[in-house]
């Protein structure tokens, strides 16, 4: 019988935690059902003491999801436990993840600490954070810089004050797969309560080693592989949570480890994280790239048409890429719109049936096929939009060769109807700078990128931009079929982000 691995997902805490990955409030609630849908045994929902934001975050999670364990990270300090505990009692299952530093690296430049005091330490946390919730796993950070007869004494002290799973960090990114597994198995060679407590890894991907290390922990009697979807994560990321559920469905016969993980949730999870961070997968990333089922050269297609599996080891339909086309034109329904976003799993109240239905109308007048990717891109548009104090109404541009572009761009706000000229080098500058001059919000541009959709010349374009104000970044988001629209209406969303949080701060004040 094959090995039942528990999946803990932390792509809500050090996916989210990677600069140019920070999600709202509604972002991470979004996040946390998908990924309840994708079928994780736990989800880390982030690290409560970090900010007020981060409470709250973790908090609405715990109070959401029915069908996973939901953690708090948490370093082995009072208030941070207190902090993650407050935040996760709510759930059904909740859980504290505390750890500790154990390489003499980190514990004598980072901690300032000798060994000694830190087994102290860990073993008092552990104690005080098991008084008050049943489930606490124990992470000693950069363990495989660690020594390993230390980490067995540290891990025997923890268990005893009641950790329930020890995790083993590759931190830095640093180990080797067969040096991994001896690693552990050193370390639990060299305890005496190793039975007591089931057994986690964390790998990083500094060498491009995080999903071989994680895999080949699990015949060191590991159980619970941690990750992340897309691979987010702190520097070169984490074990990207489909290519361990890829691996060990197609090398069955070798790993013999099974999940609760449904592989046909993993490409629209994947868009999601994508859709909403901005920041797209490489075209060549292994299960979920946009590349990893195309096949370009004559003698592979050639192979393909003959019989798939000549170059194909899994299908795209196992992960959730469906060829289907929807072709609803503008005569089409309401029912046949819902009966397909209940084919994809996209459950919606009739209020916002409405709403999205009025954006699907609108874009199968000027896209011939409506395609899956392009319903989620509308829902998720739909769903993070912000407070809208402007809203586009209409725009016309002036391309200049020579000369700088002109923009006339008219928004909507509480005042009514504005229109304003800008002008710029090329279109979108000039709409920029015509929004900027109406609404007096200042913002500088620190990234901005159009990416398609789906393939061809009617594709819808998504347009992820990022901006600085006052010392704060902010992202948003367009869409249209018009790429230049879509740039503007992601310059007007991150305006609306800016606006809002402005607001709030006189409010605060
Ligand atoms: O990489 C790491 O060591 C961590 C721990 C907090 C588990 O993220
Ligand atoms: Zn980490």
């Amino acid at each position: 019988m094959a090995k039942r691995i528990s999946i803990f997902d932390t792509t809500l805490r050090d996916g989210e935690q990677a600069p140019g990955f920070s999600m709202d409030l509604g972002e991470k609630l979004q996040v946390a059902r998908q990924l309840e849908r994708l079928g994780v045994d736990v989800m880390e929902a982030g690290f409560a003491r970090a900010s007020q934001g981060d409470f709250e975050a973790v908090k609405a999670i715990a109070g959401t999801v029915k069908n996973a364990k939901v953690a708090s990270l948490a370093r082995t300090a009072t208030k941070d436990i207190d902090a993650a505990w407050d935040a996760v009692k709510g759930a059904e299952s909740p859980r504290i993840h505390t750890f500790i530093a154990t390489s003499e690296i980190h514990m004598k430049y980072k901690l300032k600490m000798k060994p000694a005091d830190v087994i102290e330490k860990a073993e008092a946390m552990v104690r005080y954070a098991a008084a008050r919730c049943p489930d606490i796993e124990f992470s000693a950070e950069d363990a495989t810089r660690s020594n390993p007869i230390f980490l067995a004494k540290i891990f025997d002290r923890v268990i005893n004050a009641g950790a329930t799973v020890i995790n083993v960090p590759d931190t830095v990114g640093y180990a080797m797969p067969d040096e991994f597994f001896e690693f552990i198995e050193t370390i639990r060679k060299n305890m005496k309560f190793d039975h007591r407590a089931q057994w986690s890894v964390h790998c990083h991907n500094d060498l491009g080693l995080a999903v071989a290390n994680t895999l080949a922990a699990a015949k060191a009697g590991v159980t619970q592989f941690e990750c992340t979807v897309n691979g987010i994560g702190e520097r070169a990321g984490n074990a990207a949570l489909e290519e361990i559920i890829m691996a060990a469905s197609v090398k069955k016969s070798i790993l013999d480890i099974s999940t609760n993980i449904d592989s046909r949730q993993i490409a629209r999870t994947s868009r999601l994280i994508s859709d909403i961070t901005g920041v797209s997968v490489q075209p060549n990333k292994a299960v979920v790239g946009k590349n990893a089922f195309a096949h370009e050269s004559g003698i592979h297609q050639h192979g393909m048409l003959s019989n798939s599996l000549t170059y194909e080891i899994m299908t795209p339909e196992s992960v959730g890429f469906k060829k289907t086309k929807l072709v609803l034109g503008k005569h089409s329904g309401k029912h046949a719109f819902r009966d397909r976003l209940s084919d994809m799993g996209i459950e919606m109240d009739d209020a916002e049936m409405e709403k999205v239905f009025v954006s699907f109308k609108a874009l199968a007048d000027k896209k011939k096929t409506v395609e899956k990717e392009d319903i989620e891109a509308l829902v998720n548009r739909h769903r993070f939009r912000h407070d809208e104090r402007f809203s586009l109404k209409g725009f016309t541009v002036q391309r200049g060769f020579e000369r700088f572009s002109k923009a006339e761009v008219t928004i909507e706000n509480a005042s009514g109807i504005n229109k304003e000229l800008g002008e710029g080098d090329g279109p979108v500058d000039a709409a920029f700078n015509a929004i900027e001059k109406m609404t007096g919000i200042r913002a500088t541009l620190k990234s901005f990128s159009v990416t398609a959709v789906t393939e061809g010349k009617d594709a819808q374009g998504r347009a992820d931009i990022v901006v600085e104000a006052g010392g704060k970044r902010y992202r948003g988001r367009g869409l249209s079929t018009d790429i230049v629209e879509a740039s503007i209406l992601s310059y007007v969303d991150a305006i609306n982000k800016i606006d809002s949080q402005d607001k709030k701060m006189m409010k605060e004040a």
